[in-house]
């Protein structure tokens, strides 16, 4: 689902990630390990009001694992405890309640100091949409609780989802919204599926596509479909129309007079990009 964000839509997704920071400890920020620039919101730092934060870098199964570890050093550089994690399958997934007990041991151990019986640390899961909240909350709760493609303003009534014994999760994530006034950004989100092809045309989502992986993937790009050559210029429109049209014909996309049906093509190529086809591809380094 996509959602629409107007600025009404944004303030009440702030006031409700800020209603639901009264009640946790921890913020358990939630990226795109292929676009983790595009994928974050632009004002979380402010919105999350210095609560300990853990940043995960989510879908690591889809991106490429050495830029993954380059994000790792670039966020602790900025002084956030980070991990990979695929969500959707689980991997890494056993390691947050451990690291978000690593973040907290301060607080923790002053409960002890004075007497007290630790309570469980209480998280918020917070990302923009498609970025895999409702399958890491799923994951960690070990049975379906959220509900996929949530929106803000549709909130039901908040739980507390037991994770082992000293960690709890709000059941419904915070949702914030992308960087989206950045053409580019919208591109990248789109390219990766988060943003579905409803609202950008898939010819031009294709053609971006192609374009960052002739100069990124190249040898990927070829391996899949069958390329042979290179575009000359990878800054040629018309060259990268061209490759467009060969992998059109290599996977038999043809209409009435031998013409490439590029939207047929565009289809494919988005649809194997997303996939994982063309193997582990991140889209931005730090
Ligand atoms: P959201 O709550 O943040 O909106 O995201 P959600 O969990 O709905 O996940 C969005 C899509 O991303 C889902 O796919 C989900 O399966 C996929 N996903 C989540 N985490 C990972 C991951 O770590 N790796 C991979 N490869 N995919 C992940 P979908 O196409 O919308 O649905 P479906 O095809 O799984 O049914």
């Amino acid at each position: 689902m996509t959602i629409q964000w107007f600025p009404g839509h944004m303030t009440r997704a702030r006031r409700e990630i800020q209603e639901k920071l009264k009640l946790i400890d921890i913020a358990i920020e939630l990226l795109d390990a292929r676009v983790p620039l595009s994928s974050r919101n632009p004002m979380v730092d402010e919105i999350l009001q210095g609560k300990p934060r853990l940043i995960l870098l989510n879908k690591a199964d889809l991106a490429d694992a050495r830029t993954t570890e380059k994000w790792r050093a670039y966020f602790t550089g900025l002084g956030y405890a980070s991990l990979a994690i695929d969500a959707s399958t689980g991997s890494h997934v056993n390691e947050i309640p451990v690291k978000v007990k690593e973040l907290l041991h301060e607080k923790i151990a002053r409960q002890i100091a004075k007497g007290m019986t630790p309570r469980p640390v209480r998280g918020l899961i917070v990302g923009i949409p498609n970025v895999g909240k409702s399958t890491l909350i799923n994951r960690l709760a070990g049975r379906n609780i959220a509900a996929t493609g949530d929106r803000p303003g549709v909130t039901k009534g908040q739980q507390w989802i037991k994770i082992g014994t000293e960690m709890e999760l709000l059941d419904t994530p915070g949702i914030l919204w992308p960087k989206f006034e950045d053409q580019l950004v919208g591109f990248k989100l789109a390219m990766t599926g988060a943003i579905r092809e409803q609202v950008l045309n898939v010819e031009e989502v294709a053609f971006f596509a192609i374009k960052e992986l002739v100069v990124r993937y190249w040898d990927a790009l070829a391996e899949r479909f069958g390329l042979t050559e290179p575009p000359r210029d990878a800054t040629d429109n018309d060259e990268l129309v061209r490759v467009m049209e060969d992998i059109g014909r290599k996977r038999g996309c043809l209409v009435s007079g031998g013409r490439v049906d590029l939207e047929k093509a565009s289809g494919i190529i988005l649809r194997e990009l997303r996939a994982g086809n063309l193997g582990r591809i991140t889209l931005e380094t730090p």
